[in-house]
């Protein structure tokens, strides 16, 4: 049914391994991954007005207003890829406000996947992890280390990734996490986000083997 692309969230705290579990997903089953915090972090590169805004709410670790996100969410959703493979929302919605404007685009998921990682593994995911420049790749210097000295060295860190920013982002997660949930409580699926992350998306993917399998079967004929 070409009309109601497959819609997929995946939610969880700071660091609980969303960015990874997309690589993984859109990899292997060919959606779009939209992150919320890509799509900001573009627009700050990219000196905007709105990227501005943007970057002063993101060092508090609290949210980027709705005027901002909200339009920037729904427009990448609505781009031609993303109705005709489907979409794999990562880090939005966050708070009800978000949540509620995009049922009333019409834009509801089949599936809400959300991440569970206790708090300690938090803080030690977020210092050590570093991304790729280059490839957009996630990569922990403990868990996930770079393939060689080339990668290795030209990879960085987000601006945001302290441990006293990071506490700040999870106080902004709890403050809105509830009212989040009410929204999907008939498609949640609470997935263990604290073992390795290939064993995370064998466990995200046995919610609906039938959406999942079909999803499948069109990314290989493609
Ligand atoms: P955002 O960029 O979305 O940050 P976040 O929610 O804090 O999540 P992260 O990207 O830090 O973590 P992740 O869950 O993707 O983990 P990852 O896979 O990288 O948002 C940043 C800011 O933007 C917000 O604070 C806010 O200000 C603003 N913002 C964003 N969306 C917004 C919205 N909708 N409304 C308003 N404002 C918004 O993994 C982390 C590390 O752990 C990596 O090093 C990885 O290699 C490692 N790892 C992952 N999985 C495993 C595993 N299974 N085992 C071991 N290590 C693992």
């Amino acid at each position: 049914d070409n009309s109601n692309p497959l819609g997929i969230m995946i939610s969880g705290a700071p660091a609980s391994g969303k960015g990874t579990q997309c690589e993984l997903i859109t990899e292997k089953y060919g959606l779009v991954h939209i992150a919320a915090g890509d799509l900001l972090r573009t627009e700050i590169k990219s000196g905007s007005e709105n990227g501005k805004q943007a970057k002063e709410y993101m060092d508090k670790g609290q949210l980027v207003p709705d005027e901002i996100v909200v339009k920037m969410v729904k427009d990448r959703l609505l781009q031609s890829d993303s109705q005709e493979n489907g979409w794999l929302l990562d880090g939005y919605p966050r708070s009800l406000s978000q949540a509620i404007a995009l049922k009333d685009f019409g834009l509801q998921p089949d599936l809400f996947i959300l991440l569970e990682v206790p708090e300690e593994l938090l803080v030690e995911r977020v210092v050590g992890r570093r991304l790729d420049p280059d490839t957009g790749k996630i990569y922990h210097m403990k868990y996930s280390p770079p393939e060689n000295d080339e990668v290795a060295s030209r990879l960085t860190q987000r601006f945001d990734d302290t441990e006293e920013k990071v506490k700040l982002r999870l106080q902004t997660y709890h403050q809105n996490v509830e009212a989040v949930l009410s929204m999907y409580e008939d498609i949640i699926f609470k997935v263990d986000g604290s073992v390795k992350k290939d064993d995370v998306l064998l466990r995200s993917t046995r919610h609906s083997p039938s959406l999942w399998n079909k999803k499948l079967l069109q990314n290989r004929r493609q």
